[in-house]
């Protein structure tokens, strides 16, 4: 039996503040197994650009995102946390990859009609936008990815890559796994729809009380008497189901006092970890992507090598 350490990899994009989506979605599921593998976690800046225009707001937006990750305990000896844009070994592989997949291919990809339906901008980079994650993803030899429902189809692409790639110029990618699980599913934003960074409908991670309060309160729910569905699906996040459904079943009728429950509950779960992110600096952050650049280029550097023989750019 091999005994090779498996690789781990994750991304997330700094397109405005972590909400609890993708706390309870990718990067809890990451904290949880992470020291079990060699693990890396990355910022997807170049794909926060298909959305955000505003160099102020990507700049802020990538240290917050980092001293996220240090605030929820990941230890970056233990998991090489990098910035995308650090390692140009990124762009060269999507542009090879793009070659590989036809634009039907990609425009069925649900994240792009996802956007197309809610009229945001269809610009090329959103298009493309897989081939860019299936790069970031493959250039580690990356075994499990561990990300939110939403994200299912995006790791089915980058093994169709994978494999198209392989048939044509001989096994040279390795094909990853999704992780998923199974329970935190896609978390409604307070519209009830996924939330989401780009639809405005978040309660943020690393909000101040009165913002996680404004958030809360404005979760939209279904007809008086009714279980609030879309409180209750972000309530058992923070608490057993079981002590849940029977508080849901007394609360019938009055949202508002579920909603201040879950107001409290989301306190005490963020408040140690909110007190601890304040003491990480800007210049820790700083040191932090600067020696995740180093040993994540190490890395992709030799994929990338044998990427360019198998294609004949060597
Ligand atoms: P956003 O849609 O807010 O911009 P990202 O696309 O950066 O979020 O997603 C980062 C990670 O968080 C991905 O693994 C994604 O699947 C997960 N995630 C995002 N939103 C949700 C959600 N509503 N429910 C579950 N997981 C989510
Ligand atoms: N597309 C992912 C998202 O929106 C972010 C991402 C970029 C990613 N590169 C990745 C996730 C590589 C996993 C692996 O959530």
């Amino acid at each position: 039996m091999s005994t090779e350490i498996k690789r781990l990899l994750t991304g997330l994009q700094p397109s405005g503040n972590l909400h609890i989506g993708n706390y309870f979605g990718a990067l809890k599921p990451f904290l949880d197994i992470y020291e079990n593998y060699e693990s890396y976690l990355m910022v997807a800046d170049y794909h926060a650009l298909t959305s955000l225009r505003d160099p102020e707001s990507l700049r802020r937006n990538t240290l917050n995102i980092v001293r996220d990750y240090l605030a929820v305990g990941l230890d970056p000896d233990k998991v090489v946390i990098f910035r995308q844009s650090d390692n140009q070994d990124h762009m060269e592989l999507a542009w090879i990859l793009n070659c590989m997949v036809t634009v039907p291919f990609l425009q069925q990809a649900h994240s792009y009609k996802d956007k197309l339906a809610k009229e945001l901008e269809p610009n090329v980079g959103l298009f493309t936008y897989p081939m860019l994650q299936a790069s970031d993803i493959v250039l580690y030899n990356t075994d499990l990815v561990p990300v939110g429902e939403d994200q299912r189809q995006h790791i089915e692409y980058t093994r169709e890559a994978v494999g198209k790639f392989n048939r044509t110029f001989g096994e040279t990618l390795k094909a990853p796994q999704e992780m998923i699980l199974k329970s935190v599913g896609i978390i409604p934003g307070t519209d009830g729809e996924k939330m989401s960074k780009s639809y405005k409908n978040t309660i943020p991670l690393f909000g101040t009380t009165s913002e996680i309060e404004k958030a809360v309160m404005s979760i939209v729910t279904d007809s008086q008497g009714e279980r609030p569905e879309n409180v209750y699906a972000i309530h058992k996040l923070f608490r057993q189901e079981k002590e849940l459904e029977s508080i849901y079943d007394e609360n019938r009728g009055r949202y508002g006092d579920s909603k201040k429950l879950l107001i409290a509950d989301i306190e005490k779960f963020i408040s140690p970890l909110r007190e601890k992110r304040s003491l990480i600096t800007d210049e820790d952050v700083k040191e932090v992507l600067k020696s995740g650049a180093e040993k994540a280029k190490s890395v992709s550097s030799k994929t990338l090598a044998t990427v360019r023989k198998a294609i004949g750019i060597d």
